[in-house]
């Protein structure tokens, strides 16, 4: 399973506590490594391992082999057709052809983990090879020689299918990426932080879950070239190549996020519950199944702060953020949409600890009485709802709540179900608050309260876009921003909710009796 904290943003970084709790409580080896030392002391002679990651594959074979004999580590020899025969990464005289390797290591006296890349292809062409290697299964069993066939395709002929364990390598855990960046640190002999800089290593290699060591080496030398001295400050390079990297798939967005929950005007209820929660989140790998907090889903009237919410519920709970797009899912750019939906879904899993949010939700998930591939995913949702990696929280936001399936929003699915609302007078005087503030204009002479006479029904997002234009308007004019600025633009504007009256009572209505309301009173 995943890390522990993960971290988004160096603020954040700098926030974390626990390093040192989290560093104790590491396993001794990461999911890959222990995944083939098991395989290997099961007895098994023959694996197959499916990934383009060569050096990877290298590296866990390494791994995995210094524990298995007592007398030392295991050398590990690799074979490919280009560069012929290496032992511990040195060149070295050996055989050429697949077949000769083959005798080679049948001829071998002594325990060894032999890595033969792309052997799929001599498996392909050749009955003779194929015959080899059920010898070498003879050969090798029992006598603590073990051979391993990397290659990017999955090619196992029928006759050995038998004989061969195959494995895939899921993406690096904390532990693998933690001594991948240790190692390549080394090696690019770069500085980091003096003081602690095993503390760094951590956020590093937490900021990096979820990309291949390929990818978590791209994104060290980006940090590198920005800054040979690393420390905090070199998170922000590295999470911006993350972000591209994670963004690539088209699916998955990665969001920086810096939004506070104190960003968020209003909303009390939900960030009182927020609050709470976070505090069980943190305690996660200590409680039962039905406290752990699995996630929210918040539906509400367009523009009164859902989305904002749900980036300050990331940087409240100190995790990184990714946006499913479940337009794009169903696309069908990507494939199937069920396929890629199932396959987004384990791949987060892979991102834990993490907020994931399903923004639109209703777009791909309705009812499954309706059958078919939406029914099926909607099944497959909440299945996975209750079994999901413990680190991840999940998100959702709706904007059409009739659209969403009775089972959804059933309790026990998601821990809450809230509903945001258009904010109350005391809300719109916060929300106000805010926005002049982050645009630098201080509220302490306006009378806001008199304000909220002209903004009856406005959402979060008109009081946003009220501010904006005041700013703008004084800008223009060389002044300060003024009362009578927001007044003026204030008694123009149509809100949303009138124009679309109708539709707001009927999503109050159902609402009523479904959700929570994100804000007390009213
Ligand atoms: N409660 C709030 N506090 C502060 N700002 C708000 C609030 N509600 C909305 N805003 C402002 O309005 C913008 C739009 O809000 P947001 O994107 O969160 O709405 P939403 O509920 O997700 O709407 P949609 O259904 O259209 O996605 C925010 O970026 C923020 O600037
Ligand atoms: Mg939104």
């Amino acid at each position: 399973m995943a890390s522990e904290t993960t971290l988004s943003s160096s603020s954040e970084a700098m926030r974390s506590a626990g390093v040192a709790e989290a560093r104790s409580a590491l396993p001794a080896e990461s999911r890959a490594v222990k995944m083939v030392r098991e395989v290997f002391e099961s007895g098994r002679p023959l694996s197959y391992i499916r990934s383009s990651e060569e050096q990877r594959v290298a590296r866990v074979l390494t791994d995995a082999g210094t524990k298995l004999l007592a007398s030392g580590p295991m050398p590990v020899w690799t074979w490919s057709l280009t560069e012929g025969m290496r032992k511990a990464n040195r060149p070295v005289e050996g055989p050429q052809t697949p077949r000769a390797v083959l005798d080679f290591i049948i001829a071998h006296p002594d325990a060894a983990i032999f890595h033969l890349k792309d052997f799929h292809e001599p498996l392909r062409e050749s009955a003779e090879i194929r015959r080899r290697v059920r010898d070498l299964y003879d050969a090798c069993r029992d006598r603590q020689k073990f051979v391993v066939i990397s290659s990017a395709v999955r090619f196992i002929p029928e006759e050995i299918e038998r004989s061969i364990v195959f494995l895939e390598l899921r993406p690096p855990d904390f532990l693998e990426l933690l001594d991948y960046l240790r190692d390549e640190i080394r090696e690019a002999r770069a500085q980091i932080a003096a003081g602690d800089s095993e503390a760094v290593l951590h956020q590093f290699a937490r900021a990096l879950q979820g990309l291949t060591l390929d990818e978590a080496g791209y994104a060290i030398r980006r940090a590198l070239a920005f800054n040979r001295h690393l420390g905090s400050e070199s998170l922000p390079a590295l999470l911006e190549e993350k972000k591209l990297l994670i963004n690539r798939s088209g699916v998955i967005e990665y969001i920086p996020v810096t939004t506070e929950l104190g960003e968020v005007g209003g909303l009390e209820t939900l960030k009182r519950w927020l609050t709470q929660r976070r505090k069980l989140f943190q305690m996660r790998d200590s409680l039962t199944e039905e406290i752990m907090p699995k996630g929210i889903l918040m539906m509400g009237i367009p523009g009164c702060g859902k989305s904002l919410s749900v980036k300050a519920i990331a940087s409240h709970f100190q995790l990184p953020l990714y946006r499913v797009d479940m337009i794009e899912i169903f696309s069908g750019r990507h494939g199937k949409p069920e396929g890629v939906f199932v396959e987004t879904c384990r791949t987060m899993e892979e991102m834990a600890p993490a907020v994931l949010w399903f923004d639109e939700i209703e777009m791909g998930i309705t009812s499954s009485e309706s059958g078919g591939e939406q029914g099926r995913m909607f099944a497959f949702f909440l299945t996975w709802m209750q079994e999901k990696a413990r680190g991840l929280f999940v998100a959702a936001t709706a904007n059409r709540i009739d659209l969403l399936p009775a089972e959804m929003i059933r309790k026990g699915r998601f821990d809450e179900v809230f509903f945001v609302d258009l904010p109350l007078a005391s809300e719109q005087i916060e929300i106000f608050k805010i926005h002049l503030n982050r645009r630098a204009v201080d509220p302490a002479g306006f009378d806001l309260q008199q304000l909220t006479q002209f903004t009856n029904g406005w959402t979060g997002a008109e009081i946003e876009q009220c501010v904006i234009s005041a700013v703008t308007q004084a800008r223009l004019e060389d002044r300060q921003v003024t009362e009578q600025d927001l007044i003026s633009i204030a008694v123009k504007l149509v809100p949303l909710s009138r124009t679309m009256k109708e539709q707001i009572s009927h999503i109050r209505a159902w609402a009523f009796e479904r959700a929570v309301r994100a804000s007390p009173g009213r």
